[in-house]
């Protein structure tokens, strides 16, 4: 199990991981973090665990987290609105992705929002929580879960086809530490240029590593299907999907299949 001794060694960022909480177990870091976040938390802090017995993914979802994956929380204090909230969500999934390109080689690739795909299976997400307030955000949790090194026997039967292992697509070992260090650099140098330069330099580097652009999709909106090209995402972090009939739609969150 990592311990904070071992993520504060060689640790280069500024700000993020300097706050730092390590568990054998949690329910859920998100929930761990939002905790500490309510309780006034600073911006940076980060909360690991080895596992977790409620792991939470999007749209609801349980996340399966055994031992062997990276299960991660950082609690951040942009000053953006809560539309723009989702723009963490990519800037995370971009962070993530380049880690991965960046220690092993591999092109990880980002299906939108947010599942990052190695050889066209999910080896990791992101889930995005926060509180606001009428002034706006109050503190939003980044939750990245990463299946570095996990057993997919673990994983119920209906995932295991689509889901990666990134220690066996790699074909070595990659050090939890290692990654996290990388990690947090990596969403950190982002994060910066969010509150530099704003949003376009991040939304072009998602663009670069989308999966999802350029293909013919079927969304799975709130309360609709779409169906088209996805041509591009917004500002907001909204799909933009031009339909057979020429219409432009924006799919602000849902569930994505690429078409053949
Ligand atoms: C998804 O793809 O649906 C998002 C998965 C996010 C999982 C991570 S693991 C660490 C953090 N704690 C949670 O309960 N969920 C996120």
């Amino acid at each position: 199990m990592i311990t904070e001794e071992d993520i504060k060694e060689g640790l280069a960022t500024k700000f993020l991981g300097h706050k730092v909480y390590c568990f054998e177990e949690v329910s859920s870091t998100n929930d761990f973090a939002l905790r500490l976040a309510r309780d006034g938390a600073p911006e940076g802090t980060l909360v690991l665990a080895r596992s977790q017995s409620g792991g939470r993914g999007r749209l609801g979802r349980e996340w399966c987290s055994p031992p062997g994956g990276l299960w991660a929380s950082v609690i951040l204090r942009p000053i953006i609105t809560p539309a723009q909230a989702p723009q963490l969500t990519l800037l995370t999934g971009t962070a993530v992705a380049r880690t991965i390109n960046c220690i092993t080689g591999l092109d990880a690739l980002i299906k939108w929002p947010n599942d990052i795909l190695v050889n066209g299976k999910k080896v990791g997400g992101i889930l995005t929580e926060m509180a606001t307030s009428p002034d706006g955000i109050n503190y939003v949790v980044v939750g990245i879960g990463v299946n570095l090194d996990v057993d997919l026997n673990e994983f119920p039967w209906a995932f295991r086809d689509a889901t990666a292992s990134l220690n066996k697509e790699a074909g070595h070992q990659v050090s939890m530490v290692g990654f996290l260090h990388q990690m947090l650099k990596e969403i950190e140098a982002l994060y910066l240029v969010l509150k530099e330069k704003g949003f376009e330099p991040i939304l072009d580097e998602w663009r670069r590593l989308s999966a999802t652009l350029g293909r013919r999709v079927k969304a799975l909106g709130q309360d609709r299907i779409v169906k088209g090209q996805a041509v591009d995402v917004d500002s907001a972090g909204a799909l933009i999907i031009r339909t057979g009939e020429g219409k432009i739609e924006r799919v602000l969150a849902g569930d994505v299949t690429i078409l053949r």
